[in-house]
């Protein structure tokens, strides 16, 4: 997709369709006054009688309105003035988007509120791009149809450009989650992170099998036994910072099907699993766009790749794994392994110096459980990093919720063979004893876990958004990145 910033009156661009919004106390943005007085007043008439009613994501397609040259008009509800935000900006621009993208179309224009801030026009630049894109990538007739030239009116060149940019990348992180893991899997996602990072300027260095073996990677190469598909460990690295700046490291996990292994999963709970990589493809994603709008500080990115599978050689309940930094691990349950990959990974953020780490994961249902599909479940062990975090989460429209890190939790994963055991006692507050397991691998560095096994992947499409992968979060780690570099000038 072209986009375009619109120099001359976007009334007089010949367009298939021209978005403008409308807020809920019956107030339009410059776009939709700039229509309703070419078109006798239209919008106002339609406001009048309630036809519009500006509510938020709301949508009404008008056609042939007098003297307007675009066939149709797409009115967006942006809700309430006083309560526009970025979320709400990224989510109307995409609702209004997606519902074009139902056609096919040459062109379409967006008419950006000029009062919005820079932050929200870069958002709805995001969610344009987002929208338009669907998880049908297999089909022959396709619902989501890309548009051909985007015309931006009402936001500079540069918003524009850092728009495109997480929009990019936020459907990168997409399109990984949706390809079916006959395509994704170890092996094939490390040469796509090394496409990425050849196309954006990342250093990039993949361990194999053999290498995490001399790393002493023991709990990940555990999970990956089970499977044909050898494993991978990724490490991308943006040096935008001075050279002793020490790197903040995001760390994914990246298990591209995960089929429970020997506690295996009944099919229902099965069919989605090719999402269990999608903490993987969200730091691509955000590496992606960190180095693209090249912020200056040194970020970390590290995925453990792996196949959680059935074979005569999966790891076996009651084996006792020894990970990277010593700690000895019992297995309970195979279907367990998120968190014995990124114990490994975790380690491997320590020893190359991370300043602060933050990791995201599939990792359990009790989170999905606990805060519902929406909502990513936020822990750590350092409040003052947390609420940077779950700033940046809420300034970006990513809703995150804080569960609680008590000692109590840790007494559940105990082991009387060995250090630890990979599950608590019983499935009660299951997404924090695994986020209890994870604080083992991290020392005293700073860090937030997000479980994101919720909103990563939706089983429906929502009115902004197709089903599938969501990209989730990955605008809230380029925006917690801008913070950090804010903070250190
Ligand atoms: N990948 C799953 C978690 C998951 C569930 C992600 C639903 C997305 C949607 C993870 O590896 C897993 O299987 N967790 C188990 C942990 C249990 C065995 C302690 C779970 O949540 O049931
Ligand atoms: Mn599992
Ligand atoms: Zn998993």
């Amino acid at each position: 997709m072209r986009i375009i910033p619109a120099k001359i009156p976007i009334t007089e661009i010949d367009t298939d369709a021209v978005v403008v919004g409308v807020y809920d106390d019956g107030s339009l943005s410059p776009g939709a006054a700039n229509i309703d007085g070419m078109a006798h007043g239209v919008l106002s008439k339609l406001i009048e009688s309630k036809e519009i009613t500006g509510k938020r994501y709301e949508l009404l397609p008008l056609f042939a309105l007098p003297d307007i040259q675009s066939p149709q008009v797409l009115v967006v509800g942006l809700g309430s003035r006083d309560e526009m935000s970025c979320g709400t900006a990224y989510r109307a621009a995409a609702a209004a988007s997606r519902k074009l993208a139902g056609k096919e179309r040459q062109r379409v224009a967006f008419f950006i509120d000029e009062g919005w801030t820079p932050q929200f026009s870069e958002a709805a630049l995001a969610g344009v791009l987002v929208g338009c894109r669907g998880q049908d990538l297999y089909r022959a007739e396709k619902k989501c149809h890309v548009f051909a030239e985007t015309v931006i009116a009402g936001s500079d060149a540069n918003i524009l450009s850092s728009g495109e940019i997480l929009g990019q990348s936020v459907n990168l992180a997409r399109q990984l989650v949706d390809e079916p893991p006959s395509e994704v899997y170890p092996e094939s996602f490390a040469a796509r992170a090394r496409q990425t990072a050849e196309e954006c300027g990342l250093e990039i260095d993949v361990w194999d099998a053999d290498r995490l073996g001399e790393e002493r990677c023991g709990a990940l190469l555990a999970v990956a036994r089970g499977s044909n598909r050898s494993p991978r460990l990724v490490q991308l690295r943006h040096q935008g910072g001075p050279a002793d700046q020490k790197p903040l490291a995001l760390v994914g996990k990246g298990v591209t099907f995960d089929s429970g292994g020997l506690s295996l999963k009944p099919s229902d709970g099965m069919l989605a699993m090719k999402c269990d990589m999608a903490g993987a493809a969200t730091v691509l994603g955000a590496m992606r766009a960190i180095a693209r709008l090249n912020l200056p500080l040194n970020v970390l990115g590290l995925v453990g790749l792996v196949e959680n599978m059935v074979s005569g050689d999966s790891y076996k309940l009651g084996d006792v794994l020894t990970a990277r930094n010593g700690r000895t691990i019992e297995v309970h349950n195979t279907d367990a392994e998120g968190r014995l990959v990124l114990a490994d990974v975790l380690c491997v953020a320590v020893d190359g110096g991370a300043a602060k780490i933050i990791d995201l994961a599939t990792l359990t249902g009790a989170c999905v459980v606990a805060l519902g599909n929406d909502v990513v479940g936020a822990m750590t062990n350092d409040q003052s990093w947390c609420d940077v975090v779950l700033h940046a989460s809420e300034s970006c429209g990513e809703p995150t919720w804080q569960l609680p890190m008590f000692s109590e939790y840790a007494e559940q994963i105990k082991s009387d063979v060995a250090d630890i055991k990979n599950v608590g006692e019983g499935r009660w507050g299951g997404a924090i004893t695994a986020a209890k397991f994870l604080e083992e691998f991290v020392g005293e560095i700073p860090w937030v876990h997000l479980d994101i096994a919720g909103p990563a992947f939706i089983e429906k499409a929502k009115p902004w958004i197709s089903g599938g992968g969501t990209g989730v979060m990955v605008r809230t780690l380029v925006e917690i990145a801008r913070v950090l570099n804010d903070q250190t000038r």
